[in-house]
């Protein structure tokens, strides 16, 4: 680009951001006015095609949907959304080639270890925790988990959940077997058995269910999250990967939970 166009480049970009701004806080401002969803839920796709799209190496998208999970904790934290729950990691992905698992656990590793020290987990109060098979995870991303949790099982001001080595099939496979162990010891009666004894025997047992489930890049699957969880959930697909996952476009996801009428079947 010849240079005499420089400025010119440099001044549209600042306007189209200084539009930006005051669009998202006029968005923020109009999402504060009502309710905000207590849980919302995030799957967050898209991070290979993402670094490819700017010509990097597919793995490197891990390492952006990573620095974008940190921004979307301090949105909902601006939000006071109470509980999140990020799909970071399914049973599925497990079959992934060998280099990109490493790629993968070295951020969990880091990044729990990460949360437990975080200034922003203790002054808020935040509860970290992962759900899944964690004993399907190297152990030191288990010991990295158990730090973070460890340090922050006190809190209840906002639950941060991580979803890593999850499926919701066996999730609910996991509570079957459990609810019937306890059904052989004499402990639970078959006929005691609810929806709420069933809630109580997942991982989210001491959460409510999600109000939102937000899936980035386009994709319309659920993909087995939250199976049981999301009976009531509104879903909301944007069309962005995950790492370029803008505040605005959070916003409007939130705005669009806010617009919609839930009824709960009746
Ligand atoms: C989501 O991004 C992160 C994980 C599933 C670990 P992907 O890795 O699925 O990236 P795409 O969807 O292939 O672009
Ligand atoms: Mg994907």
């Amino acid at each position: 680009m010849p240079p005499r166009q420089r400025p010119r480049t440099d001044l549209t970009e600042g306007i189209v951001d200084g539009v930006y701004k005051a669009y998202e806080r006029r968005l923020q401002a109009d999402v504060l006015s009502a309710p905000v969803p207590r849980h919302v839920a995030i799957i967050m796709d898209g991070n290979r095609r993402f670094a490819e799209s700017l010509g990097e190496e597919a793995t490197a998208g891990h390492t952006h949907g990573k620095d974008k999970l940190e921004e979307l904790l301090g949105w909902c934290l601006q939000l006071q959304i109470r509980v999140l729950t990020v799909f970071a990691f399914s049973t599925e992905n497990l079959t992934r080639p060998k280099e990109e698992l490493e790629v993968l656990m070295d951020l969990f590793e880091e990044n729990f270890r990460r949360a437990g020290d975080d200034e922003r987990v203790h002054r808020n109060r935040i509860r970290v925790r992962a759900l899944g098979q964690i004993d399907l995870l190297p152990k030191a991303v288990q010991e990295a988990i158990s730090y973070a949790e460890e340090r922050t099982r006190g809190y209840d001001q906002y639950a941060f959940n991580l979803a890593v080595a999850y499926g919701g099939r066996q999730e609910i496979v996991h509570a079957i077997r459990r609810i019937a162990a306890d059904a052989m010891q004499g402990t639970l009666q078959p006929a005691d058995i609810d929806e709420s004894v069933v809630s109580r025997y997942l991982y989210t047992s001491d959460l409510p269910d999600p109000d939102l489930i937000l899936r980035t890049s386009g994709e319309e699957r659920i993909s087995n999250f939250l199976l049981w969880q999301l009976a009531y959930a509104e879903l909301y697909f944007a069309d962005v990967y995950w790492p370029g996952m803008r505040k605005l476009d959070f916003l409007r996801a939130i705005r669009s939970y806010q617009r919609r009428q839930r009824r709960f079947g009746t």
